[in-house]
């Protein structure tokens, strides 16, 4: 059947679901599925009611393409689609939701507290332990994250923060290593570590950097990374995710992990990581594409 490769959309990570999209529609191309690519904008109830394709690859990033909205559209129009449910995907965007829910069945995510317009700056960071990382609970990409170590530089970021979501969340700093952990259906693929010499692994390390270092293997010994690769696949089952998603997770300094997030529709461009992992797995890009599609079908 005809596969429509949904991307663009209209949120604030339009730019990277382009190239997401564009390089899964080459890939598709290349193992012979009859793939087109459908940009998503406010027309797409149209768009996908004229082309009616038997099932959509979504390669949206963040907002309505990838928290549940339109995985619901989809439902409705009864064209299949890749990756989580409506339940999933609105889980998953929301930051807040997720720690309550991993709180409440004992996986370890950073303390945390809600910010408000009136909140107090001062205790919030010292509750907190004096340094923060600040972030609108549904975004992502790092759009309008940053990280505070004083009551000042805590209002500025959640002034910044409340510009993308009502909801603003700040995080106890973890100040070890970052990884992250792909996860296709039942299967966990290898850990990759980042590091970068930015202040965090922003918008910038992730997409436009040539410092940002991806190690992988991911330098763990075998049974942390194997304890890491579980944590992971519990993220992934505890928003009953499905098909494929990337945990990111932070150790700090003594190894502990922490879950920072679920991503529901991973970026798959030439700079990401599932298709890094993919390849150390020995899969390539068609081969990752093209099992991700026929995860979907099953
Ligand atoms: N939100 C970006 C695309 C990611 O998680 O890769
Ligand atoms: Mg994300």
């Amino acid at each position: 059947g005809r596969v429509a490769v949904l991307l663009g959309g209209e949120s604030a990570e339009r730019e990277v679901s382009l190239q997401s999209g564009q390089a899964i529609l080459e890939a598709l191309q290349k193992v012979s599925v009859d793939a087109f690519a459908m940009d998503i904008g406010a027309n797409a109830i149209e768009m996908l009611e004229k082309e009616r394709p038997d099932h959509a690859f979504i390669a949206l990033h963040g907002g309505a393409g990838e928290d549940g909205r339109m995985q619901a559209l989809l439902g409705y129009l009864g064209i299949p689609f890749t990756g989580s449910g409506v339940n999933a995907s609105a889980h998953a965007m929301d930051k807040l939701r997720c720690k309550y829910l991993w709180r409440g069945m004992g996986l370890s995510t950073p303390e945390f507290a809600v910010l408000e317009a009136d909140s107090d700056w001062e205790q919030v960071i010292g509750e907190l332990g004096g340094a923060v990382m600040v972030k609108p609970a549904s975004e992502g990409s790092s759009i309008g994250m940053a990280p505070a170590n004083s009551a000042a530089e805590l209002k500025a970021a959640y002034e910044n923060a409340a510009q993308y979501d009502r909801c603003v969340i700040a995080e106890r700093l973890i100040t070890g290593a970052e990884y992250t952990i792909a996860v296709l259906s039942d299967e966990v693929l290898p850990p990759i570590k980042l590091e970068t010499d930015n202040q965090f692994y922003d918008y910038d390390a992730k997409y436009i950097s040539e410092e940002t270092r991806y190690l992988c293997p991911c330098g763990l010994a075998g049974d942390r990374e194997e304890e890491l690769k579980q944590l992971a696949k519990q993220a992934f089952d505890s928003l009953d995710c499905k098909d494929w998603g990337r945990v990111d997770v932070m150790a700090d300094e003594e190894g502990n992990f922490y879950l920072l997030e679920v991503n529901t529709v991973p970026g798959m461009t030439s700079h990401s990581l599932v298709p890094m992992a993919a390849k150390a797995a020995g899969k390539d890009f068609e081969h990752l594409v093209a099992q991700i599609l026929y995860s979907s079908l099953v």
